[in-house]
């Protein structure tokens, strides 16, 4: 199964698509950290997209075509995949589909003043990148990541101003692919203000209903 999970940042898509990935045991591909991930290895990618990253703007399209072109030949891709954060413009959606044609695109809805609590509170892991929140979704031990005892950080475009752009570049680059899905019968959409566990049930329900899935 091929999904596209929509939403404005911090919305959940990451922390959804890690479980629906284990769920559906297809893998996640999230564009932001493998960004991130270019960034910390000095690769000449990530040189060129440190500075709109911190920015809180988009990457150029034709980078991150490219690099998603190239991930999405993997072999673990065959039996499907869940993209997180790509496509985010509408030449990025048109690149895709020249490549690859999805089964769904699935929106996490969520109302703007739940979503600043959500990155004021959210903590990364400095090593492996799990995601986790203060008050949502806290480590065992504060501070510490429950996955490889790395230290949890703040992500640097958590920044207030940074949020601010963030949520403006999604407004006008990002929302109007919703109604491309919608247009093309791929649209659906789960209610994600509740915490992480009923979401989950939520999107499980939903992708249910595309048929074809692997059980849980
Ligand atoms: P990216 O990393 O993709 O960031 P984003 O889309 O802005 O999304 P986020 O990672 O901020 O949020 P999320 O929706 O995954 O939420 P999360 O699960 O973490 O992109 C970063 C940058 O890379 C971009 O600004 C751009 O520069 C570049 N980039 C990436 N892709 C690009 C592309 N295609 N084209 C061009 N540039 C690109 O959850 C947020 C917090 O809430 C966490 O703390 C989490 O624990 C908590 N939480 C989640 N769900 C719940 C819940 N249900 N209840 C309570 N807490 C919750």
């Amino acid at each position: 199964m091929r999904i596209v999970l929509l939403g404005p940042p911090g919305g959940g898509k990451g922390t959804q698509a890690a479980l629906l990935s284990e769920a559906l045991g297809i893998p996640h591909i999230a564009t932001g950290d493998l960004l991130r991930q270019a960034v910390a290895a000095g690769t000449p990618l990530g040189r060129e997209a440190e500075a709109y990253m911190d920015a809180g703007d988009l990457v150029p399209d034709d980078l991150i075509v490219a690099m998603m072109r190239e991930r999405l030949r993997e072999a673990d891709c065959r039996k499907g995949f869940i993209l997180d954060g790509f496509p985010r413009t509408r030449q990025q959606a048109d690149a895709m589909e020249a490549f690859v044609r999805m089964d769904a695109a699935i929106l996490l809805e969520i109302p703007e003043e739940v979503l600043l609590q959500r990155f004021a509170g959210r903590r990364v892991c400095s090593e492996c990148e799990a995601v986790y929140h203060v008050t949502g979704n806290p480590p065992e031990v504060e501070g510490v990541c429950d996955a490889c005892g790395g230290t949890l950080i703040a992500r640097e475009d958590d920044r207030e101003d940074v949020v601010r752009n963030r949520l403006r570049v999604y407004q006008e680059q990002t929302a109007p692919l919703v109604q491309r899905y919608r247009d093309a019968s791929l649209l659906r959409e789960v209610d994600a203000r509740h915490g992480i566990a009923e979401t989950h049930r939520r999107l499980l329900e939903v992708v249910s209903g595309l048929g074809s899935m692997r059980k849980p």
